[in-house]
């Protein structure tokens, strides 16, 4: 087969250039550790049922801290825990999620919250409701079968 020498050129640049950024990813991710930006702390993902804040799903009024509650969310194939959560409108919330399996997304639609929830890993937000209304928690991970079905709710009431 006749290959052109500027066709040659380009393949070899394209080729290169390809396998030269493969490995500045490989590195910068292996290397310097990367990991997902909220989670700072971890959990084994085999066991989230026997720790807290994880052994009691759900909402928790706190004192002492700079929110009011604690939303402690628990993801599995495929739904959440709790379900449906009410809370009051106004107060600072921290929610507080991990996954029992795969990795899923926590969306609140209609608002800025959109966590990646994967294995091993808390993943943290603290935010204000200050609107009245149900917003709806989907995942937006691709993490199975029942991916679509995957949902729950937080109701804002005054
Ligand atoms: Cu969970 Cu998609």
């Amino acid at each position: 087969m006749h290959m052109h020498k500027y066709e040659k050129w380009w393949l070899t640049l394209g080729t290169s250039s390809l396998v030269l950024f493969l490995v500045i990813l490989g590195i910068s991710a292996f290397h310097q550790g990367h990991e997902p930006p909220s989670a700072k702390a971890y959990v084994d993902p085999e066991r989230v049922d026997e720790y807290k804040p994880f052994n009691e799903p759900g909402l928790h009024k706190v004192e002492g801290k700079d929110w009011d509650y604690e939303l402690v969310f628990v993801a599995s194939a495929f739904y959440y825990d709790p379900g449906v959560v009410e809370i009051p409108k106004d107060s600072t919330l921290k929610i507080i999620a991990t996954t029992k399996d795969v990795i899923h997304g926590f969306e609140v639609a209609g608002t800025n919250i959109n966590m990646m929830l994967e294995p091993g890993y808390i993943s943290e937000y603290t935010t204000t409701l200050d609107q009245a209304g149900e917003f709806l928690i989907i995942c937006n991970e691709y993490c199975g079968v029942g991916h679509h079905t995957m949902k729950s709710m937080i109701k804002v009431v005054e």
